[in-house]
């Protein structure tokens, strides 16, 4: 019998959130195709598809949010506003929408910065005395998860919404020591990001972190998943310009032309980028989208990253990229691009390609930080390059060891 899986994704009725209940259930019935899928690609498809993956037809959704509109209402949003999901697709799949929002919980907002606590709804908060009941809940919540739709796995991933950074200097290196700080929580210096990664780590369950936000991205977490065994993955889903930096870059470096500055002007108007808006939240997001071009260019060339909500937009993101760069005899020449994504289109699809792979990790025994995973990601944890095509090729290269174990 086909196993079942869980997905649980935390900021369950987000737009990203939204678009992944909507396309799982058209991949259910057949009704979408599988563009934009990396584990169905001609590369990697045929490699995943040996190794028994995850089936879209034994996937069960479920989720943590803070607010309260339902995921119906979250796609007719993204379909009417934005044109970011097909016209009629909300209500095509309204009985699939409903099943997975009857399994969306309250969530935990500890700590998660000012514009986070704004969209916090009565009645959709776990009120936990401290981090450590706030775990204990989240891993509540994620059992019965599990037992009450008969799973036989589940992956976790974090979707929510942005938070402000977190100083990773001041984190203690050893689990024993970040775990008794979870007992007082004017005391505890992580946020609730982390709190949803130890829960699902203590729960067995790998976890993958889409966003920027700290989550599982410290040595004594990491070292908490290693001694349960646990996979977990991310850091902030590599969707659009980042992307375009990263395989353009090498080609700078491999052809020795040396790049002056690279400026990227970002502009979108859904909630995340309302979130964004807010200077303790944007930090965190800049950053990100900040730090890929050393590692690549083997030098740190002038940068400027900015990030502006503008509400007409919605979902589709519009950047900017102007790289000033000189050739021989120092002769300065520009690249000029424009990249018009759909955010929620783009990320959807490879929240259910890390849920198919860091589960196939965690069938073929690994633990710790997946490192193969890392192209997709923009702060990949433990990545050996930033290259997107060195990280593709790292990827192909790691399922097909798993084939080898396999046969
Ligand atoms: N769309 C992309 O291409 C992309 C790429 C990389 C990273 N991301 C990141 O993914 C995340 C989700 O993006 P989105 O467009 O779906 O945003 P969104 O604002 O539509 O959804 C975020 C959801 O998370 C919920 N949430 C916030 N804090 C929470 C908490 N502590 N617990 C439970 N739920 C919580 C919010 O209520 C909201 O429903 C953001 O952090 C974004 O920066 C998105």
């Amino acid at each position: 019998m086909t196993p079942r899986t869980g997905l649980w994704l935390v900021g369950a009725r987000g737009g990203i959130a939204a678009t992944v209940a909507v396309g799982l259930a058209a991949l259910k019935q057949g009704a979408a195709a599988t563009t934009g899928l990396v584990t169905e690609g001609p590369r990697l498809g045929p490699l995943v598809e040996r190794l028994d993956p995850i089936r879209w037809d034994s996937l069960v959704l479920g989720g943590h949010d803070i607010r309260s509109t339902p995921l119906a209402e979250a796609a007719r949003l993204l379909e009417n506003q934005n044109g970011a999901l097909p016209h009629g697709s909300a209500a095509a799949y309204a009985d699939e929408l409903a099943e997975a929002d009857r399994r969306i919980r309250p969530g935990v907002a500890f700590r998660s910065g000012p514009a986070i606590e704004r969209l916090t709804e009565a009645g959709c908060l776990h009120e936990a005395a401290t981090p450590r009941a706030a775990i204990d809940q989240i891993r509540a919540d994620l059992e019965a998860f599990a037992a009450d739709n008969s799973l036989d796995r589940v992956v976790v991933v974090f979707l929510g919404s942005t938070e402000p950074p977190v100083d990773t200097a001041s984190l203690p290196a050893r689990w024993e020591e970040l775990g008794k700080t979870l007992s007082d929580s004017a005391g505890c210096p992580l946020r609730a990001s982390s709190l949803y990664a130890i829960a699902a780590i203590e729960a067995g369950m790998p976890f993958v972190n889409f966003t920027p936000s700290l989550g599982s991205d410290c040595e004594a977490i990491d070292e908490l998943a290693r001694q349960r065994a646990v996979c977990h993955a991310g850091r902030d889903g590599k969707t659009g310009e980042t992307l375009l930096k990263t395989v353009l870059a090498p080609m700078f470096a491999e052809r020795n032309l040396e790049v002056m500055s690279w400026v990227g002007h970002n502009i979108f108007g859904n909630r995340d980028g309302e979130v964004l808006d807010d200077p303790e939240h944007k930090a965190t997001k800049v950053h990100s989208k900040d730090a890929v071009l050393p590692p690549i260019l083997g030098y740190a060339p002038q940068t400027l990253v900015s990030i502006e909500s503008i509400r007409s937009l919605g979902d589709w993101k519009t950047a900017w990229d102007h790289v000033h760069f000189r050739g021989f005899m120092g002769v300065p020449m520009t690249l000029q691009l424009t990249w018009q994504g759909c955010d929620s289109a783009l990320a959807a699809p490879l929240v259910l390609d890390l849920a198919r792979l860091i589960d196939l990790a965690q069938r073929h025994g690994e633990a710790g930080v997946v490192r193969p995973l890392a192209g997709f990601f923009k702060s990949p944890m433990g990545a050996s390059t930033s290259d997107f095509g060195a990280q593709s090729r790292e990827l192909v290269d790691w399922v097909a060891s798993l084939n080898g174990a396999a046969s």
